[in-house]
């Protein structure tokens, strides 16, 4: 007996598409993430010849085992990410060891601007999500060459550096992470900012389980979190908890599930901050960044928050009178 072809005039609703530019470590991982969770069809797109073909390919061919039906195309072509829902930007390179965020700034920011302003050439409705390091500044470069609103465009770093101190957390105490909570805000380098008070084990908060010296330890290691495993590979940095950070987002965003997560956002008087794009807690659905939620910090974190969009502002700056003219 003959199966019918699927009637092309049908009017079932269009499938959700991610399109993700830069399909290398992360990139890929994230590619599996996102169809694996059955989230949205995938389009991967890199310069590298053949390299999101054959990666779209391979997994692909593991649809059969893995049991979803998402289509996954390989291009270097932007034409075919048109109509995506959301762009996930991964492109660029990731840091070496003895390399601090901002060495890649100069690499980056070319790559990031140019990607961006592609992708919504095809895709003027999408919300952006970059991931490429130094991360709070491609995000607002992303934003600044775009001109979408602000809500659309959006960085993946609060979600990982908090997966980061909740685990750490969860193997000192030794309690399963489905009970811990952490929030970690402000930029994604050595001066995020890690808020103990707001950590919680079943809702106990953790200055009531650990001390001051092993909770200050548990800090350290987050904010080196990335560096860490950068020592340890020696040919780039992270990225399985990397690419589950960012699809956590876009399921958050796809689903339309109105997280509360922190998300590399453009401030305009939150926190008494300006014009730059730093880790905030968000609320998160399909519209992209519904609102910042402005919590209660003491005098010491709000210093260092304001310590650490300090030093994003400086790069930012610096990353425009690099590439500005390209804005
Ligand atoms: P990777 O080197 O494995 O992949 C980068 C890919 O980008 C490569 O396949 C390369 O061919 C591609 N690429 C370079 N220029 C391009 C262009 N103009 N257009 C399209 N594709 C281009 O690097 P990996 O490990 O995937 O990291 C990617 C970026 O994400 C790095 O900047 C890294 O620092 C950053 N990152 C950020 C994290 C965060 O928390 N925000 C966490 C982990 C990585
Ligand atoms: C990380 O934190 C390299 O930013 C990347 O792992």
């Amino acid at each position: 007996m003959a199966i019918p072809p699927p009637d092309p005039s049908s009017a079932l609703p269009r499938s959700l598409r991610v399109s993700i530019i830069g399909a290398g470590r992360v990139g890929s991982t994230l590619a599996q993430r996102i169809v694996e969770k059955d989230l949205a069809d995938v389009v991967l797109l890199d310069i590298d010849a053949g390299l999101p073909q054959g990666i779209a390919l391979d997994l692909l061919q593991a649809r059969g085992i893995e049991r979803h039906d998402r289509k996954l195309i390989g291009t270097a072509n932007y034409g075919d990410t048109i109509g995506s829902d959301v762009v996930v930007i991964t492109a660029g390179f990731p840091r070496q060891p003895g390399m601090d965020r901002s060495d890649l700034l100069r690499s980056n920011a070319e790559i990031v601007v140019n990607a961006a302003r592609q992708v919504v050439a095809y895709s003027p409705n999408a919300i952006l999500l970059i991931v490429t390091n130094p991360l709070d500044v491609m995000t607002y470069l992303a934003w600044k060459t775009t001109g979408l609103p602000s809500q659309q465009v959006m960085g993946m770093a609060g979600v990982l550096d908090s997966a980061r101190l909740q685990t750490f957390i969860s193997l000192e105490l030794g309690v399963s992470s489905h009970d811990v909570i952490a929030l970690v805000l402000g930029g994604h380098g050595d001066l995020m900012v890690p808020l103990p008070r707001y950590c919680s084990v079943g809702g106990v908060p953790i200055t009531e389980l650990m001390d001051a010296a092993t909770i200050a330890r548990l800090v350290e290691r987050t904010r080196r979190g990335g560096t860490e495993i950068v020592e340890l590979m020696q040919k780039g940095g992270a990225y399985f908890a990397p690419a589950s950070s960012a699809c956590l987002m876009l399921e958050a965003i796809l689903r339309n599930e109105s997280r509360l997560i922190p998300v590399s956002a453009y401030v305009q008087g939150e926190y008494g901050l300006n014009d730059v794009y730093i880790g905030v807690p968000c609320r998160l659905d399909r519209r992209g960044i519904v609102n910042i939620v402005e919590l209660e910090l003491s005098e010491v974190e709000r210093s260092a928050l304001h310590l650490s969009a300090h030093a994003i502002r400086r790069d930012i700056d610096q990353a425009l009178g690099l590439i500005g003219h390209l804005l």
